[in-house]
């Protein structure tokens, strides 16, 4: 089963586009099934049906569904939430703090993301087509395996078989809540899950990521992070989605001004972006609100292509640490040896090979550091970081 996922910023056009693929895919005879990871429900409003937690038939050989994230949250949390919950009363947290701060930030699109796994396990679709939540949420839902494994570490201080052990005299002892076998198997169940979904996210051949955005300054921006943050953890973006784009034929002078900017902004997002396809939809004269006129914005975006088609494969962007410094490699095209520019401004690099300029969004860990060398190796260029961060 292929897996395409959509993120972007708020608004940008996310579960318009996800709609519109979910229906090239469709009308091409694939099943495919569309689902939203968003709290903020919408796949309904795209069709102009209620839509609810288990898949329906919204269009020939379409299947939508819109999760209850607090629900599955609930369905796999509730174990270890309670044992949470009795740990930070006992720490003197008043309940409603305490319930409060045993739900970790983002879990619930997590859960809804388990859906995935489940649904490519099934494998009753040759599609699956996740609409999800801004792109805030989205890296931390990426980077949540670490936080929980740093939340567990800090909530289970002492190792499961350490405490097989003593259990009997850490009960006697203190009045610390002792986590009991239930606990700890949700837990495992619960780290079980989180890696089959992170197995599956990440195998290029199964899923991608596209990205939608506006020609916009600050939502191109945040795209160019998210794109580092997805490269880093190892999830492949198969395109980017310009959308919104100003028609050809609008030539009131009034807009004349944005078509200039919009001209611009989208040259800089084909170079960022490339050699990760870009594929275009101009803003519509209406509101998207049928399964015609999505079909129709799907076609615009996909053109000849199969939108259910792997549309990139390679690894644009990867960081890499051997021993204490960082190595970035890169992949450029319209790659040539003439001199190389390089600066790096807090977490943007900025770079300049021949007439082909870039902006990297670097990730936390790099933020700071010097450059201590960038070699040219082909189409590939290699960034170290020097370790230790600059004063
Ligand atoms: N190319 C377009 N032309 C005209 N209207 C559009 C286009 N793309 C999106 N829209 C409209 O913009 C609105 C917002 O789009 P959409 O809900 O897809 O954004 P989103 O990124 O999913 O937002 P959120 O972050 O809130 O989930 C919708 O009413 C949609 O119909
Ligand atoms: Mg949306």
């Amino acid at each position: 089963m292929r897996i395409v996922l959509f993120t972007g910023k708020g608004g940008v056009g996310k579960t318009t586009v996800a709609c519109a693929t979910a229906l090239g895919i469709a009308s091409r005879g694939s099943k495919a099934l569309l689902m939203s990871t968003d709290p903020a429900h919408s796949l309904g409003d795209a069709f102009g049906i209620e839509i609810g937690p288990e898949p329906q038939e919204v269009a020939t050989n379409l299947w939508a569904e819109q999760i209850d994230p607090q629900q599955r949250l609930e369905e796999s949390w509730r174990e270890i939430q309670q044992h949470l919950i009795s740990v930070l009363q006992w720490a003197g947290i008043a309940d409603i703090e305490a319930e409060e701060l045993s739900v970790i930030p983002g879990l619930d699109e997590l859960f809804s993301l388990a859906d995935v796994k489940r649904h490519h396990d099934d494998d009753p679709y040759d599609a699956l087509i996740v609409d999800c939540a801004p792109t805030g949420e989205t890296l931390r839902l990426l980077s949540l395996p670490d936080i929980i494994q740093w939340y567990m570490e800090r909530v289970f201080p002492v190792e499961r078989k350490i405490m097989g052990a003593l259990r009997p005299v850490a009960k006697r002892m203190t009045s610390l809540p002792v986590p009991d076998d239930n606990v700890y198997a949700a837990v495992r169940r619960f780290y079980d899950k989180l890696e089959g979904v992170r197995q599956v996210l990440t195998d290029p051949a199964t899923t991608s990521v596209r990205l939608v955005l506006n020609p916009e300054r600050m939502v191109i921006a945040e795209a160019l992070r998210t794109f580092t943050y997805l490269n880093l953890f190892g999830y492949r973006v198969d395109a980017v989605v310009a959308n919104r784009l100003l028609p050809e034929e609008v030539s009131d002078p009034y807009f004349r001004r944005w078509k200039a900017v919009q001209a611009e902004h989208l040259d800089t997002i084909d170079r960022s972006f490339a050699p990760v396809p870009v594929l275009k939809a101009r803003l519509r004269d209406r509101e998207l609100t049928s399964a015609r006129l999505l079909l129709e914005l799907g076609q615009e975006i996909y053109e000849d292509l199969d939108p259910a088609a792997v549309l990139f494969s390679d690894d644009p962007l990867t960081i890499a640490k051997q021993g204490d410094v960082y190595v970035m490699n890169l992949k450029l095209p319209f790659t040539s040896r003439e001199a190389l520019e390089l600066s790096v401004k807090n977490d943007e690099l900025f770079l300049k090979v021949g007439p082909y300029r870039r902006t990297i969004m670097l990730p936390r860990s790099l933020a700071g550091r010097q450059v201590d060398r960038a070699q040219l190796d082909g189409d590939l260029l290699r960034i170290t970081f020097m370790r230790g961060a600059q004063p």
